[in-house]
């Protein structure tokens, strides 16, 4: 009797503490990641942990478990290597988004970026030490060979690197402002790796199986619009947010001439194209009966950092 009244109550758990606890719980693993080794000098390790640990929503790992629970009896499998390993990949893509050759930031989570506290040639090594550790993870946690190329794929030149280089070329003039090329690069750059972690989170959990196909391809369409509403949200922040929330500068991206939903259509418009991806993604998920996945949508849509 007592287990059942607690575990009503879990289910009735208000989204963002349910969230806070899921973030406690990552943030955890994530300390437990990266200890000492032979061969592993310490200062790299320091450069490693620092953006790491630093205080990130983990929305990436996040999506990662729910997709895992999304499996339901399919499931079963350990999803926490992956959760760890994109965070990781997402980390290191910010050490690197940050650089003065990228976006030249000297502001991420509230805290100095990387390359401002250990110096460049340190902070592009701490991130090609956090992507390389990803795949070691991976690798070692699954006997699935599609949860490395999944990642590989989602992470690399058609996907993440492949939409920052659209992104650079952009801000140097050297492509169409269309919504297309918009669109086309947002998908890449962060919404490859979102979208994947859901494909990762089902892949983890089903292991050594196949995730079932219709479940896979509910996920993914709702991992490509939620990766979108992310970047959207994310350009709209730039504009309209504040830096005490967001933990990045703010008014950067028209000032790096930057192609963004709200620089090309508006922030009225972008909002809106962002809810209507979020119905999109409602409507492809509803038959997996998974709530928090429902609930994480509005999150992204109305969140302020
Ligand atoms: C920021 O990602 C970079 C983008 C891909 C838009 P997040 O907004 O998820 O950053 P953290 O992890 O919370 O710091
Ligand atoms: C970053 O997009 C995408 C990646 C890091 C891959 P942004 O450049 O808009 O991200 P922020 O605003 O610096 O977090
Ligand atoms: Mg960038
Ligand atoms: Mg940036
Ligand atoms: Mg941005």
């Amino acid at each position: 009797r007592v287990r059942f009244r607690y575990k009503s109550r879990m289910m009735h758990e208000p989204f963002p503490s349910f969230l806070a606890g899921r973030r406690d719980a990552i943030d955890a693993r994530l300390q437990e990641a990266l200890a000492p080794r032979a061969g592993f000098p310490e200062r790299l390790r320091e450069a490693m942990r620092y953006s790491l640990l630093a205080p990130g929503k983990r929305l990436r790992p996040l999506l990662v478990l729910l997709a895992a629970e999304a499996c339901g009896s399919h499931g079963g499998g350990d999803p926490w290597p992956a959760a760890l390993a994109v965070e990781m990949v997402h980390v290191y893509s910010l050490i690197h988004d940050d650089l003065p050759a990228m976006d030249d930031d000297d502001l991420r989570r509230g805290l100095p970026t990387c390359h401002v506290r250990y110096g460049e040639g340190l902070a592009i090594l701490a991130g090609d030490a956090l992507l390389t550790e990803a795949f070691a993870l991976l690798a070692a946690a699954y006997s699935d060979p599609a949860l490395c190329l999944e990642l590989s794929l989602a992470a690399g030149a058609s996907g993440m690197v492949g939409g920052q280089v659209d992104d650079l070329a952009m801000e140097a003039g050297q492509s169409e402002r269309s919504l297309a090329t918009l669109e086309a690069v947002h998908l890449r750059k962060t919404g490859a790796l979102i979208r994947s972690c859901l494909r990762l989170g089902a892949r983890a959990a089903c292991c050594p199986q196949t995730p079932p196909r219709d479940v896979l391809e509910r996920l993914d369409a709702y991992g490509r619009c939620l990766g979108l509403v992310f970047q959207i949200t994310d350009d709209l922040l730039d504009v309209t947010g504040q830096s005490a929330d967001t933990g990045k500068r703010v008014n950067k991206d028209a000032a790096r001439n930057k192609l963004t939903y709200p620089g090309l259509l508006g922030v009225e418009e972008s909002r809106q194209r962002a809810a209507q991806l979020v119905e999109e993604a409602r409507r492809v998920i509803a038959p997996l009966a998974a709530p928090r996945l429902e609930e994480l949508l509005t999150f992204v849509l109305h969140r302020d950092r």
